[in-house]
């Protein structure tokens, strides 16, 4: 069973492939607006895929992950994938399977494309495909079993908390805004993952104070009319999409 959270295609890209290996149910959380109830095969692996988000996992998968029940788990797999340096997401991770009583996860991170465009640029289209055709023969050392897992030491777990705890300051909405390249198409608001985003007038408006700062608003708006605050302005989009048509 692959569970995923993906924002900006990374994740959903390592999920499909999860799958295309190991077949089983492959469960998107955004189709889930409730935690539920999961059971798996006799001899099942449980993966889970999603993004790196300040040392850790966001808010939205993480809340599913705890408040959903896991039945019949004998091995889970994790693979985050990031935009370079995972901290100590595998303590995090591995604190979160073992609190609700299910084994010890084996974490992979896998260095794809960073979406964190509020921190610092995307890198160049050229440069993207550089580092996912590195990031594909990694995941198929994973698919294979033979890639090691991730570790991180002693004092990057004890600052990683640290590290994630400023994700739960970022996570304002106030800074979100439609410039007026705006043409009013409305998917901003059919894809955030938690609702945060009404149309008001034919522009989005962030109606919630805090959301899951997935960014797949500002990154999948059609327009690039979407910003937080003015650091994104003039940097890049990303999409995995854009690459998967027939460069990779
Ligand atoms: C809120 C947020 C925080 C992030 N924090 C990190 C980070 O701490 N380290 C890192 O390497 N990448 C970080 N990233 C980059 C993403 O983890 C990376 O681009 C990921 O592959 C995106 O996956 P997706 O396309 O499935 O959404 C962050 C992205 C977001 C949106
Ligand atoms: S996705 Fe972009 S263009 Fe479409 S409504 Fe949202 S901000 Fe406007
Ligand atoms: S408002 Fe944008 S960044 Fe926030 S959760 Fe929705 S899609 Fe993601």
């Amino acid at each position: 069973m692959i569970i995923y959270y993906s924002s900006t295609g990374n994740s959903k890209h390592v999920a499909l492939k999860l799958h295309e290996a190991f077949k089983g149910d492959i469960i998107d959380v955004c189709d889930f607006e409730q935690p539920s109830s999961f059971y798996l095969a006799d001899g099942e692996t449980l993966f889970l895929v999603t993004f790196n988000c300040f040392w850790g996992i966001s808010n939205k998968i993480e809340t599913f992950i705890r408040n959903s029940e896991f039945r019949n788990v004998k091995k889970i797999v994790a693979i985050i994938t990031c935009g370079g340096y995972l901290g100590g997401g595998d303590d995090l991770i591995e604190k979160l399977f073992l609190e609700k009583g299910l084994p010890k996860p084996v974490v992979y991170s896998l260095i794809m494309v960073t979406n964190y465009s509020i921190l610092h640029n995307v890198p160049s289209f050229e440069a993207q495909k550089r580092k996912l055709l590195r990031a594909e023969k990694t995941l198929d050392r994973i698919i294979e079993g033979i890639q090691r897992p991730y570790h991180s030491n002693g004092l990057i777990c004890k600052i990683t908390p640290k590290i994630h705890d400023q994700y739960e300051q970022v996570r304002t909405t106030v800074p979100f805004h439609a410039n007026n390249s705006c043409i009013g198409c409305g998917i901003c608001m059919k894809n955030c993952p938690v609702h945060a985003i009404e149309m008001i007038g034919n522009k989005p408006s962030w109606v919630q104070p805090k959301c899951d700062h997935c960014l797949r608003c500002l990154h999948r708006c059609p327009a690039e009319a979407i910003n937080y605050g003015t650091t994104t302005q003039n940097r890049l989009r990303y999409t995995y999409e854009a690459h998967n048509s027939g460069h990779l």
